[in-house]
C-alpha cells in the first residue's frame, strides 16, 4: 500500500534577525532526521523591513533554495496568496501590530516570544484569530521538545506523585565593570523601545517551566490561574535586569518560584556539575531539568522509594548531515503549526491561547509590580496598519 505524502506547510518570514534564521535553517533540515515522516515546511518567501537586500542576503545565510520570494515590506509578504503561515520574528515590541498585521491579511501566524507586551494586546490577537478562524499560536519552542513532553507525561502519570512545587531559573552571564551588562543600551534585550528586559525575554521560560506543569496539566474541570508576587531590580535603562516571581495556585496547594536575571548565570554550565536550573517536586520524589531553561537537554527522576537510584535521560537535538550538521530544535514547534494546520485546528493542545493569555497576564502583573513601565507606541492594542511597527520605521 502507498505511504501517504507527508503534508507540506509553505511558510513566510516577517524579518531577518538571528532568530528568524536559526528558525529558517530548522524549517530546511530533513524532518526524517528528528523521525518525523507525516509533515514537512518548505520556505516560501522572506521579508525584511528594511530593504530587499537584507531579504536577499538573509536567503544567502540560511542557504534557501532557489526560488524564495524576497520583499521590502511586511505587508507585501502578507499579501503573498503561496504563503501559508507567517513567522513573526521581529522584537517583542512590534508583535502585536506585525501579528494583527498578519491576521488581518488572513494568514494564520506563529509569532516569537513573548506574544507581546501586554496582556490586552494578547487578548486581542487572540480574539481577532478566533473571529476570522485563523491559527495562532506563540512561538515557545521550548514546549515542544520531546523532552518537555516526556516530563509532562511524567507527572501526569504520577511518577513522582503530586507536584506541589516548581523551581526555574533563567538567567544569563552578562555582569561588566562599572555596573554596565554586555548589551548596549539601544540592544533590545535592555531597551524599553523594544520591549527590552530581562523578564519578557527570558523569565518567559522560568515561567513556562512552571506553568507547563502547575497550570497546564490541572486538570480542565480543576483549572485555577494562579496570584503572583515579584520582586525587580532595574538596569539603568529602566528595564528590568533581576526579577523573581512567586506563583501561587491556593486550590491546588502548589507554588511556583521563577527568576531571571542578566547579571548572573543558572549555573556555571546550567546544572550538569552545580544545582539543576529546574526542579519538579512532587509527594513521591523529583524531577530535575538540566541545560539552559529555555533548551534543557537532560532530565533526572529521583523517586523517594527509589532507593537513592536516579534515573537519567538525555534528549538529543537531531542534527541534519546535509545541511551542515544543523538542527537548532525550533523544528518541533514548526512541526507543530504543520500538523494543527493540516487539521484544522486552530491552535495547539501544547500552548492553547487561553493559556498564552494567562502568561501574558502574569507577566504584565510581574512587570508592573516591580515599576517597569514601556513606551504607549509599544503598549497601546489599537491596530494600525501604518503604524512605524509595521512599515520599518520604528
Ligand atoms: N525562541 C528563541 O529561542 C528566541 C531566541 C532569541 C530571540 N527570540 C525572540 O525573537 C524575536 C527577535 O529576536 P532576535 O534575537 O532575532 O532579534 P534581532 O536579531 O535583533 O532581529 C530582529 C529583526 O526584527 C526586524 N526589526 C524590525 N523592526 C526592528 C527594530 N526597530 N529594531 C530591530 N529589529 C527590527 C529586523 O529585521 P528586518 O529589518 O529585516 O525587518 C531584525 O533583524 C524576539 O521576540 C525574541 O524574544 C526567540
Amino acid at each position: 500500500m502507498a505511504s501517504t505524502p507527508p503534508y507540506t506547510l509553505k511558510w513566510g518570514i516577517m524579518a531577518t534577525g538571528r532568530i528568524a534564521s536559526s528558525f529558517v535553517k530548522d524549517l530546511l533540515t530533513d524532518p526524517t532526521t528528528r523521525n518525523v515522516y507525516d509533515v514537512r515546511h518548505q520556505l516560501v518567501a522572506v521579508a525584511s523591513s528594511t530593504s530587499k537586500e537584507k531579504a536577499v542576503d538573509f536567503c544567502a545565510r540560511v542557504k534557501a533554495p532557489s526560488g524564495v520570494k524576497t520583499y521590502a515590506s511586511y505587508t507585501e509578504l502578507v499579501a503573498d496568496p503561496d504563503v501559508d503561515i507567517v513567522y513573526v520574528a521581529t522584537p517583542i515590541s512590534h508583535h502585536f501590530q506585525n501579528t494583527m498585521l498578519a491576521l488581518e491579511a488572513g494568514k494564520p501566524v506563529l509569532c516569537e516570544k513573548a506574544f507581546t507586551v501586554t496582556a490586552s494586546q494578547t487578548k486581542k490577537l487572540v480574539a481577532n484569530a478566533r473571529a476570522k478562524n485563523l491559527f495562532l499560536m506563540e512561538g515557545v519552542w521550548t514546549r515542544h521538545f520531546p523532552l518537555s513532553v516526556n516530563v509532562r507525561e511524567l507527572v501526569s502519570s504520577g511518577a513522582i506523585g503530586t507536584v506541589y512545587r516548581v523551581i526555574a531559573d533563567n538567567s544569563f552571564n552578562q555582569d561588566l565593570p562599572d555596573s554596565k551588562l554586555g548589551f548596549a543600551d539601544s540592544h533590545r534585550m535592555v531597551n524599553l523601545d523594544l520591549g527590552g528586559g530581562a523578564m519578557l525575554d527570558l523569565g518567559i521560560y522560568s515561567l513556562t517551566w512552571l506553568m507547563q506543569i502547575l497550570y497546564h496539566l490541572q486538570p480542565e474541570k480543576e483549572k485555577e490561574s494562579p496570584t503572583v508576587v515579584s520582586a525587580i531590580n532595574k538596569y539603568h535603562t529602566g528595564a528590568d535586569e533581576m526579577t523573581s516571581f512567586i506563583i501561587q495556585f491556593p486550590k491546588h496547594k502548589s507554588m511556583g518560584i521563577g527568576m531571571t536575571a542578566l547579571r548572573i548565570a543558572s549555573g556555571v554550565d546550567y546544572g550538569f556539575t552545580g544545582g539543576p536550573a529546574i526542579k519538579i517536586q512532587g509527594s513521591g520524589g523529583e524531577i530535575q531539568v538540566l541545560g539552559p531553561a529555555f533548551k534543557p537537554r537532560q532530565y533526572r527522576v529521583i523517586k523517594k522509594d527509589g532507593g537513592g537510584e536516579i534515573e537519567v535521560v538525555d534528549c538529543p537535538f537531531p542534527k541534519d548531515k546535509n545541511r551542515d550538521d544543523w538542527g537548532h530544535g525550533m523544528y518541533w514547534e514548526a512541526d507543530e503549526c504543520a500538523r494543527c494546520l493540516r487539521d484544522g485546528k486552530l491552535e495547539s493542545d501544547t500552548l492553547p491561547l487561553d493559556e498564552s493569555i494567562v502568561i501574558m497576564e502574569l507577566m504584565e502583573s510581574v512587570l508592573k509590580q516591580g515599576g517597569v513601565e514601556y513606551p504607549e507606541i509599544i503598549t497601546n492594542d489599537v491596530y494600525d496598519p501604518n503604524s512605524l511597527l509595521n512599515t520599518g520605521k520604528a
